[in-house]
């Protein structure tokens, strides 16, 4: 249970009030009854998290692995990957996309139980480090205000969905694909063999 109190500008109270500031949007996001509500909500969620990811993964997560140890770190990756191809995934799609509720929702429910898993077993144990921690906050905030003046730079992520493009759509859409292509292989195959029997006659 995450109930420290911290300077405001102690990185480990950074984090914590992103945290904050995501649980929040999930929740208000459910509560959302018009799409333009839902939308504006998952656009902010979206810029929200990925600021995150990048001030952790270009300065808190190296600051403290060696200290908390790979099996939570790695972990940690992982869980950011995951929600970076579903941010992916939504950045690409559109409000037409009928699996566009249920992928926001599945993206609270991984990045809620990802800072459960950091609040509960990562950041206690950053917290027994003897470093600047002040210093720490300020060089996250820094980049922070960088991403917001100039933008967020692209992610392997992106580039992966960007790449499949309109494949990497839903299991049951790919589902539906393969069975009109199976069928499409079938009528082709009993053609071809009823061209072949009437050659022979
Ligand atoms: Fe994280």
């Amino acid at each position: 249970m995450f109930d420290w109190l911290l300077p405001e500008d102690h990185a480990i109270a950074l984090l914590k009030k992103d945290h904050d500031t995501v649980k929040n949007l999930f929740e208000q996001f459910e509560k959302a009854e018009t799409v333009s509500a839902k939308e504006k909500i998952v656009e902010q969620a979206l810029t929200e998290l990925r600021i995150h990811a990048v001030l952790e993964e270009e300065i808190f997560y190296p600051t403290v692995r060696r200290h908390v140890g790979g099996k939570i770190m790695n972990e940690a990756d992982e869980e950011h990957h995951v929600a970076k191809v579903l941010i992916a995934e939504l950045d690409s799609s559109t409000v037409k996309n009928d699996h566009r509720d249920a992928k926001f929702t599945v993206l609270a429910e991984s990045v809620r139980h990802h800072i459960k898993e950091e609040e509960d077993q990562m950041l206690p144990k950053v917290k027994e480090l003897d470093i600047d921690f002040k210093a720490l906050g300020q060089r996250m905030l820094d980049r922070k205000k960088e991403l917001l003046k100039n933008g967020i730079p692209s992610d392997p992520e992106h580039a992966l969905i960007a790449k499949a493009g309109r494949n990497v759509d839903s299991p049951a859409a790919a589902a539906a694909r393969r069975k009109t292509a199976t069928g499409r292989t079938k009528t082709a195959t009993a053609r071809a063999a009823s061209t072949r029997s009437r050659a022979k006659r």
